[in-house]
């Protein structure tokens, strides 16, 4: 297999330990190890203790018990735990595609839903958010899309870079749409539980059926990246067995500690989360108030959830402006163009404690 770089995460790996202020990470404010165990009396001690063997190929049974009551329908034997989403992106398009498939994707999205297809072989349609319409899918388009060996639907919402958020019937049409033309749906939902509104989060599309395949993870809305835990959830037995066969070939289990402290931080998801979504907020309240200032050079579709969203900038090219920011004051935009967006936004994050800290340089940088 041949692929090309993977042009985030090479920008990453340049900046992300170098720069002061990372204003476009996509994950929110991390915890401690011993911000963790704080949670729960004991748990210290019995971290002490945990055995460092080899683990449980599919995860341990405790952590996919934990995971399982993220859904509705989905018992912990659906579960198959990976290092991080991304290796579960990988090993979803080895299991499940041919050269001779073609796939369709949400696009602009995150280079490995696409580019892993296309380095299989396959033919890949991108299939474009409508910016006018705050970043919206239109499922006329997907049966436009569909050919006679599609195979695969892949969605992101809530969605990275935009922060849309899909609404109801729109997920349920395109699921029907999937089911009337025998297409797998893999639903990206790395952001969920990340809605500003509660109201507004959609079902797992594991929940919905067999041809479903939803991706969760411990890094973006709890904020533990560094755990590299993620997984899928289907009800789909034979895609499962066709992944954890192949999870054989990269990174064969989980790394055990990290198990011990993801099935511990689900345990109190609730407070992890509630706590990031305090900082989303505060962060987004300055956000907007900036944008109403500098209406001139960047017009600002609010997110929907999530810690990012995707700016347009105005009268001047994304790439040098991001460039000339972070030589000139730490601070680090992403350009949309290492998402082949030809339009001139970049993302901005606005997850982490240090944001307005990060902004109050932005702002100095704009107005000298
Ligand atoms: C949409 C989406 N999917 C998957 C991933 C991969 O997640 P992880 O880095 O935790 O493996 C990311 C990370 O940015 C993402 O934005």
């Amino acid at each position: 297999m041949r692929i090309p770089p993977f042009k985030l995460e090479r920008y990453f790996a340049r900046y992300e330990f170098n720069v002061k202020y990372v204003l476009c990470a996509s994950d929110c404010e991390s915890f401690s190890i011993q911000d963790l165990l704080a949670l729960e009396p004991g748990s210290d001690d019995k971290l002490q203790r945990h055995w460092l063997g080899y683990t449980e190929s599919t995860g341990s049974p405790s952590l996919r018990f934990e995971i399982s009551k993220l859904y509705e329908h989905i018992k912990p034997e659906q579960i198959l735990v990976h290092t991080g989403a991304e290796e579960a992106i990988f090993l979803f398009m080895h299991a499940v595609l041919d050269p001779s498939d073609h796939v369709i994707v949400h696009w602009p999205c995150y280079q490995s839903l696409h580019e892993v297809a296309r380095g299989i072989g396959c033919q890949v349609t991108l299939w474009k958010a409508n910016e006018e319409d705050g970043w919206s899918l239109d499922p006329d388009d997907l049966r436009k899309h569909i050919r006679r060996n599609t195979k695969v639907v892949i969605i992101n919402t809530p969605h990275n870079p935009t922060g849309y958020l899909m609404p109801l019937e729109v997920f349920q049409e395109i699921n029907r749409i999937c089911l009337e033309n025998n297409l797998f749906l893999f639903s990206d939902e790395v952001y969920r539980e990340s809605e500003y509104e509660p109201g507004s989060r959609l079902p797992s599309a594991c929940d919905l059926g067999e041809n479903t395949i939803s991706l969760g993870v411990m890094s973006k809305t709890y904020g533990l990246a560094g755990l590299r835990i993620g997984w899928i959830a289907t009800q789909n037995a034979k895609i499962y067995k066709q992944m954890a066969a192949l999870k054989d070939y990269t990174t064969i289990c989980n790394s055990a500690p990290s198990e011990f402290l993801a099935e511990l931080a689900l345990r109190y998801r609730e407070k992890l989360v509630r706590r990031n979504l305090e900082i989303i907020t505060e962060n987004l309240a300055m956000l907007d108030q900036f944008f109403a200032r500098h209406a001139k050079r960047f017009a600002w579709q609010r997110p929907r959830a999530g810690a990012i969203g995707f700016p347009l900038l105005i009268g001047e090219e994304v790439a040098g402006f991001c460039q000339n920011l972070v030589e000139s004051t730490g601070v680090l935009l992403l350009p949309g163009t290492l998402y082949d967006d030809p339009g001139n936004h970049f993302r901005i994050g606005f997850g982490r404690k240090n944001f307005l800290e990060g902004m109050n340089h932005f702002k100095v940088y704009l107005e000298s």
